[in-house]
This record gives structure tokens, sequence and C-alpha cells, in this order.
């Protein structure tokens, strides 16, 4: 229970909350910083906002212009979108990564002070899609398929997988070699041992995924077709999102031209559930469990 005399203490201002959208910004890219809090009441007297120690803007209602902005190299704030509770930055580059804080003070009497921090990462994405190589065109049972995928330059290093018919390869090998502004060029190696299992359905798939957190994600495909089909080797390289009657055809093209390059850009997921089941698994339903075995 509580004594009469605590009704009447001013407890003022309390969850400073910094929200940021979104926390991973692509190289020139734009981030909004929201600054919640609960004043219970009491007047605001400042908001600043700081990139690590350096205060870049300052809302102070009670002074005239309100808004204030001390420039902090590489930091662009939209002063039409911002205010005493957000800021927008745009143009945002590599080195704005960090800390990111807003500090909030109450009026008098009690000028009380809260800080909220949040990380804002800047990343730069590869510029192409990654690219993927064999040492052959053509693999006889016994033989080992060596593959090498590169991804671009990029900052962080891209994430790179190679796959042998959806099955995660380990690497042999895996290089992150540093190039100018800080970004990094990624490069896998792996090695198959190739056997007769590993063409379920008559083919052998490698694939390359290059992909940076949950906003970027790209491939590279080679297929590889059984040993015994023996027609004139052909090289076909396909883009993009054919119609599912185009890709039909092409499928039968395939049948009939070996081997087959593939590379693309589609996603993971597109790739995945529209293209491989959509168009593999349903003519070969065994398809997919084989591959394990294989
Ligand atoms: C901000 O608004 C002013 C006036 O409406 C406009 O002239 C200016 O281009 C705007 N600036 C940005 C960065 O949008
Ligand atoms: C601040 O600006 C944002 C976006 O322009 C707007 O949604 C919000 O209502 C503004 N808040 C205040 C306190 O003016
Ligand atoms: C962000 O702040 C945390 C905690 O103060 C600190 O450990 C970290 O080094 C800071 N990160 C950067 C990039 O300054
Ligand atoms: C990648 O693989 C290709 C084909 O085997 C080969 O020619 C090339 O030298 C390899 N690159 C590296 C850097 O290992
Ligand atoms: C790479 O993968 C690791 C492990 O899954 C993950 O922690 C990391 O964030 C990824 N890096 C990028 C740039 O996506």
């Amino acid at each position: 229970m509580r004594a009469p005399f605590e009704l009447e203490v001013v407890t003022s201002l309390r969850d400073v909350r910094l929200l940021v959208e979104p926390t991973i910004v692509i190289r020139g890219g734009t981030a909004a910083l929201i600054c919640s809090r609960d004043m219970q009441g009491a007047p605001l007297y400042s908001v600043k906002w700081y990139r690590g120690n350096h205060e870049f803007y300052r809302f102070t209602p009670m002074e005239e212009p309100d808004t204030r902005v001390f420039g902090l190299p590489g930091i662009y704030v939209d002063m039409n979108r911002s205010n005493g509770s957000q800021v927008l930055l745009r143009r945002m580059d590599l080195g704005l990564a960090g800390n990111f804080s807003c500090e909030v003070t109450a009026e008098s009497p009690s000028f009380a002070t809260q800080i909220a921090t949040r990380i804002i990462d800047v990343i730069a994405l590869p510029t192409s899609i990654p690219i993927l190589k064999s040492d052959k065109d053509r693999y006889q049972p016994g033989e080992v398929l060596r593959a090498n995928c590169t991804s671009p330059p990029a900052r962080p290093s891209a994430n790179v997988t190679i796959y042998v018919n959806e099955e995660p390869m380990r690497a042999t090998e895996t290089s992150l070699r540093p190039s100018d502004s800080g970004l990094f060029t990624t490069k896998v190696n792996v090695e198959i041992k190739i056997t007769p299992g590993l063409f379920p359905g008559g083919r052998l798939r490698v694939a390359c995924y290059a992909s940076m957190y949950n906003v970027y994600n790209k491939s590279a495909k080679l297929d590889f077709l059984t040993p015994e089909t023996d027609p004139r080797p052909e090289r076909i390289t396909l883009n993009g999102g054919a119609p599912r009657t185009i890709l039909n055809w092409f499928l039968l093209f395939l049948v009939c031209f070996l081997p087959m390059v593939m590379a693309d850009d589609y996603s993971f997921e597109e790739d995945i559930s529209n293209y491989y089941y959509n168009n593999y698994d349903e003519e070969t339903p065994g398809l997919v469990s084989s591959l394990v075995g294989g």
C-alpha cells in the first residue's frame, strides 16, 4: 500500500525505445529511425539523435527552429520526413553502419533522460549472380567432378553453397578475397565422386546459391546428363521466368541435346517450388526421395 506522498511524485518518462526499419540497409538506401517513449504527461524538452557518440539531429520543441542538423560526413537527414518522433536517413553508405541512438529528455522539474540504441548494418550486394564452373562438360562414373563458384565482391562476404541434386556439399576450399573498398569475393570449391546414382531421372544438377541474410539470394546451375545418352554436346543458357509451356518445350529439348548448361537468377524459393517440383517431380515422382540415396 502506497504512502500518500508517493502519489504526488512526478514519475515522468519511461520506455524509451528505438525502432529501426530496416536494420539491414542496402548501400545507397534509406532507413527510418523511430523513437517512442512514454512521457507520462511530462512535456518534452529534447530528442537528440546520435551515430556512435556523434549527435547528428536534435528536436527541441521549445526552440525556434525546433530542429537542428549537425553536419556529420555521410549522414543525410531528410528534413521533410523527420520530426520529434522519427528521423529518415537517406543515401546510407557502408561507413555509416553502427550504433544509432535516440536520447529523450523531459522538461523540468526532473529533466529525466533515457537513451535507446540500435545497430544498423549497411551492406553491399554482389553486382551479379554467382559464376559456377566445372572442369568438364560431362563425366563418367568413377570420375571426379571439380566445380567452383565465385560470388562477386560484397560486404559482408556472401554465403556461397554448392548443391548437388539439392543436397548441400561440404566445400573442399572456401576463400574470401578482399577487393577494393572493403568488399569480399567469395569462392567455394567442391569435388564430387561421380556415381550412376547421382543421375536420378537422367540428370545431375550442380547448383550454386549465393545469399546475404534474407535480402539477397541468387543462383547459377549446371546440368549434366546420364553418360549413356550420348548425342552431340550442346550448351544452352536460360534466363528469367519463362512461361510454363516454354519450359515444357524446353525439357523436351533438354532430353534431345546434351549436356545442357543453365544459369539463372531465380530466387531459391521460386526455383525449388515452381520450376523444380512442377516440372520435374510431377513427371518423375520418385525423384526427390531418390536424391538422398544418390
Ligand atoms: C522538402 O520539401 C520542400 C518543400 O516542400 C521541397 O522543396 C524539397 O525538395 C523537399 N526535400 C526533399 C529532400 O524531399
Ligand atoms: C513525424 O513524421 C512522420 C512521417 O513523416 C509522421 O508519420 C508522424 O506523425 C510525425 N510525428 C510528429 C510527432 O509530428
Ligand atoms: C555499439 O555499442 C555496443 C555497446 O555499447 C558496443 O559494444 C559496440 O562496439 C558498438 N558497435 C559499434 C559498431 O560501434
Ligand atoms: C574454377 O574451375 C575452372 C574449371 O575447372 C578452372 O578452370 C578454374 O581455374 C577454377 N578457378 C579457380 C580459381 O580455381
Ligand atoms: C552466413 O551464414 C551464417 C550462418 O548461417 C549466418 O550467421 C550469417 O549471417 C550469414 N551471412 C550473410 C552475409 O548472410
